[in-house]
């Protein structure tokens, strides 16, 4: 187990206009593992990796405070917010490929858009990236695709490779195999383990079994606290508080 910090989260607190969403949340994200983020729906998990990357300010009506530092630097404070989003990546429950580009140009499109890379640099960079989250030997001959005809779990796999081409240093993922069918939830998972030997992963999901199977730490959420966070195992086997015990058997959620 490393113990240094990545993501220091301190005092975070998130509104919808009235509703206090996420309430004092204190939590440190370690560097290079996985954190699963569990709890019941409308607990404040998504407001939660939201905040994380500075997402939560763009639904209208909706306000943060508190700090999260990465590497000590507060993406609340002097951090331009399109270099938060760079270094803190995202990934959704829906996988959303940019139904109009080819597989080879949706990894790489937010380079694109900087334009500090040349083609043949770009299209390096799409087979690595393609090849880190698996997906190379399945399509290499369909690169120019668009990315919306793949299956839907190779469309989570292409948004993953998307993210990971901006080099970030913590990845976020909301409910990332929920639309998922087994096998690809299965590939999805193998994944997630492999990405922590170069980055932070933070992970929501509902499903507790994945949060044992992938995990280091994990962290419970109820009515917008954070009611436990500690090591997977301990989550598990030994959990301090009785709500996380009740939600882990699940005799509520
Ligand atoms: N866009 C929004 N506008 C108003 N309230 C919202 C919005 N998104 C979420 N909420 C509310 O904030 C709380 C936390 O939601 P969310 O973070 O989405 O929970 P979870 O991801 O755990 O299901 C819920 O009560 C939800 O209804
Ligand atoms: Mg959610």
């Amino acid at each position: 187990m490393s113990n240094s910090t990545k993501l220091d989260i301190q005092n975070l607190n998130a509104w919808f206009c009235e509703k206090h969403a996420l309430k004092n949340v204190n939590v440190k994200i370690p560097d290079k593992e996985v954190v699963a983020v569990i709890g019941p729906s409308g607990c404040g998990k998504s407001t939660f990796v939201r905040c994380i990357n500075r997402m939560h300010e763009l639904i209208p009506g909706a306000k943060a405070s508190g700090k999260a530092l990465l590497d000590g630097v507060d993406v609340y404070g002097g951090m331009d917010v399109m270099d938060v989003r760079r270094k803190i990546g995202m990934v959704f429950q829906k996988p959303n490929p940019f139904p109009n580009m080819s597989v080879a140009d949706n990894v790489v499109a937010g380079l694109k858009l900087v334009g500090t890379h040349s083609k043949k640099e770009l299209a390096e960079i799409a087979e690595e990236r393609l090849k880190s989250v698996g997906l190379w030997e399945e399509i290499k001959d369909e690169l120019k695709k668009s990315g919306a005809s793949l299956s839907g779990g190779q469309q989570q796999r292409l948004c993953i490779a998307r993210a990971l081409a901006m080099n970030p240093e913590v990845i976020l993922m909301d409910e990332p195999t929920s639309a998922l069918d087994p096998a690809s939830t299965a590939k999805l998972e193998e994944l997630v383990k492999k990405l922590k030997n170069e980055i932070s992963v933070v992970i929501i999901t509902h499903n507790v079994s994945q949060a044992a199977r992938i995990s280091d730490m994990t962290a419970f959420f109820y009515l917008g606290e954070l009611v436990e966070f500690d090591e997977t195992r301990n989550i598990f086997e030994h959990p301090k508080n009785p709500l996380t015990e009740r939600y882990i058997t699940g005799r509520f959620g």
